[in-house]
Formats: C-alpha cells, structure tokens, sequence
C-alpha cells in the first residue's frame, strides 16, 4: 500500500496512532493539521480529548499488527517516555505492577513501527534516548512562552528541516542561586520561578488540561500540526517512499 493511497478521498480524515498519548499535546496538533486521532496510553487520561486505549502501547501496536487492523492508520505519532528520566513512568510501572521499568522502549518502539509498514515520527527530548534528529523544533519557531526544543526521528518520510532560530531572551527562573527574567517559562518541575498553571497553558498553548504533569509531559500542540501539514503535503505530493 502506498501512502499515496491513505489519504482518503472519501471525506473521512485519515486515522493517526498516537502511541504513549498523555493528555494528548501532540494529539491535537495533528487534528487540526487534519488527522483523525486515537490515543494509547498506560495511565488513565481522562483529558485525553479524543478517543484512547488504556494499556501498553507497544503491545497494542503489536496487536494491531497481528490482526492487521494497523491498515486503518495512516501515519504514527510516538513519544515513548525515557525509562531512567520518566518520574510519571516509573510511578506508573511501580503502581501498575508494569515490568518494562528496564527496557529501551525507544529501540522497541522504532522496531515496531517499522514492522508496520507505516510513516512514523518518534519524539524525544534532547539529552534522553538516542534518536536520529531528522527535525529538531523549537517553541520560537512558532512565537510560543516555552522553548521545550524536541527532536523527532522520522521513519517512511521526510521533511526539509527548519533552520533554528535565535531565541528572544532567556527562560524565567532561578538558577545558581540567581534570577533571570525572560520570554519563556519552564515547563518542567516544580522550584521557584516556575509558571503557574495558567501560565504553562498559554506558554505551551494547551488549555484542555490543568494537570501540571500532563503539561510538563506533553510537546506543544503547534509542533505537531507543523508535522502533520508537513506529512499530509508529502504524502499528496506522492513522494513517500
Ligand atoms: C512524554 S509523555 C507523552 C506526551 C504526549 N506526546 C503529549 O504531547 O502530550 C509519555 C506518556 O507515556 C505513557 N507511558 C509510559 N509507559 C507506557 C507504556 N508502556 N505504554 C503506553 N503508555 C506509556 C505515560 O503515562 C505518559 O503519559
């Protein structure tokens, strides 16, 4: 099958998987570049806007594999978390008796998604598991409060990929002792000078949920929409491989 012919014409948006969803940052980025969207995830996300699995990503992307329901899909979204790095996730694995705390879920998850036959991004923070960084996206580029730079791995496509540009000043908050102020906010624990809720809703431009976590954990949903139009552009222009 080509990818060609996963963009419907039938008036239906093509189906995105979004393996290790949260509350679904990049889920609704590539809902308004034009996918349709369903979630997985281990932990219960009721503010998960769209419709999601409760269970092991990798084992439901086996699954769909298997029976070969993977052929609804389109296009692949992961963002598995960093097992030494992942508070959420190892509070996960120790309250859910789940026995991955050990594994590379970045080489599985690259394995998988190759083993679908699918188009695939995989997204990783700089200074966690290792990734090809096809694209690295930076919340400048999209006149955001955070910087929240990303790396994404792109598998059966891809894109030019976007100088970096200078960032406005620095990010506000306290380090060795000192202060700075600036145009952008940590997005990330909990130490003096961090944003408050509201203020990480609007730096990350998510509003959908008021969970600290599921805002720190989560990539801004103007990455992903840049992603998903970059996609849909590539795959009607017939050049997927
Ligand atoms: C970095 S967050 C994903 C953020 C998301 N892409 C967004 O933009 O909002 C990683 C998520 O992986 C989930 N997770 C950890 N292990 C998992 C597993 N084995 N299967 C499914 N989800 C898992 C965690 O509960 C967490 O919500």
């Amino acid at each position: 099958m080509t990818h060609q012919t996963l963009i419907r014409r039938d008036g239906h948006r093509p189906l995105l998987l979004d393996l290790f969803c949260c509350a679904g940052g990049a889920a609704v980025g590539y809902r308004r570049a034009g996918f349709d969207v369903h979630g997985v995830d281990i932990a219960p996300r009721p503010n998960y806007p769209f419709p999601m699995h409760q269970g092991d990503a990798l084992a439901f992307l086996a699954e769909l594999i298997a029976s070969g329901e993977i052929e609804r899909y389109a296009f692949v979204h992961s963002s598995p978390p960093c097992q030494a790095g992942c508070a959420l996730t190892v509070g996960t694995n120790r309250s859910q008796g789940w026995g991955r705390a050990h594994v590379d879920l970045v080489s599985e998850t690259r394995a998988l998604l190759e083993a679908s036959g699918l188009p695939y991004v995989i997204e990783q923070p700089n200074g966690r598991a290792e990734i090809r960084k096809d694209l690295t996206l930076c919340g400048e580029m999209f006149g955001l409060g955070v910087l929240r730079h990303r790396n994404f791995e792109l598998g059966r496509w891809s894109v030019h990929k976007p100088e970096h540009i200078p960032h406005r000043g620095r990010v506000r908050g306290w380090r060795h002792g000192e202060f700075f102020d600036g145009p952008y906010v940590a997005a990330y624990g909990n130490g003096g000078g961090k944003p408050t809720i509201s203020e990480l809703q609007v730096a990350m431009g998510i509003t959908w949920t008021e969970v600290r976590e599921e805002l720190t954990e989560a990539i801004p949903p103007a990455y992903s929409q840049w992603i998903g139009r970059a996609f849909l552009a590539h795959a009607r222009l017939g050049v997927a491989a």
